[in-house]
């Protein structure tokens, strides 16, 4: 049975159209593959944790303090995907990755939000497939690939649809970290997937067709990081 580790970012979850009958469609196909597969599952905050992050901010917090708000909000968001998991995933988001390593050997699905801060839970969803020995990770974003510039700024941008780890460390490396948004992916996951060599298959989380397709290492349309190794 394949482990596959599915970061799901929180503006595909709860993007504010239609949110439960997605979360309820996600839910369903998460339990008909949990058959087959066995799945740790990261959900990122999305605009809630921006939303916290931005007035904290204002307010005069510091990056750490805005970094465990945005930890709150990701673990809020964690508990809707588990609502719709009909008692198939554990009850409460695991707070470490080695606790949800655990949860791993009592439930088919396991739901976790971020951990500690300095990070996104995009570097959790890492470090949790480096820990359960994952064959795939797939990051379920709202654009459909990993493109040259910011598709949703730039009208050029062009989707990439392979990349090497080392293109991937060349585009996420950087200097100082600052709570909110990241990119593709985040640093600190990007060097722990190019250690462990997890191939990472970046896809839109909102065509779920396409992202069972992922889930299950068949055809399907984004763009593949590490997948000739
Ligand atoms: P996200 O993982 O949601 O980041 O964490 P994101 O890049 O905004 O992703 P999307 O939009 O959901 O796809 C939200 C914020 O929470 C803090 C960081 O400040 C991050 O930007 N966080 C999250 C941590 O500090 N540690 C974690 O383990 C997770």
């Amino acid at each position: 049975m394949d482990t596959v580790v599915i970061s799901i970012g929180g503006s595909v979850l709860v993007p504010g159209e239609n949110d439960s009958k997605y979360i309820s469609k996600l839910g369903e196909l998460l339990t008909d593959l949990s058959s087959r597969l066995k799945i740790y599952s990261v959900v990122g905050g999305g605009k809630t944790a921006r939303f916290y992050i931005r007035l904290g901010r204002e307010l005069g917090a510091d990056e750490s303090f805005l970094d465990e708000m945005g930890v709150q909000a990701t673990r809020l968001n964690a508990r809707l995907l588990i609502s719709s998991l009909s008692g198939k995933a554990n009850d409460h988001p695991p707070e470490t990755v080695e606790e949800a390593f655990e949860l791993g050997k009592s439930h088919e699905i396991v739901v976790m939000g971020g951990t500690t801060p300095g990070h996104t839970t995009d570097g959790v969803a890492a470090s949790l497939a480096e820990s359960v020995k994952a064959d795939r990770i797939i990051n379920a974003t709202s654009v459909d690939g990993v493109y040259t510039k910011d598709p949703k700024k730039h009208e050029d941008a062009e989707k990439l649809d392979s990349l090497s780890f080392e293109d991937l460390l060349n585009l996420t490396q950087t200097s100082s970290w600052k709570a909110g948004p990241s990119n593709v992916f985040d640093s600190m996951g990007s060097e722990i997937l190019a250690r462990a060599r997890i191939p990472l298959l970046v896809v839109n989380g909102r065509d779920l067709t396409n992202l069972a397709a992922a889930i299950k290492g068949e055809e399907f349309s984004g763009t593949i990081v590490g997948g000739e190794d």
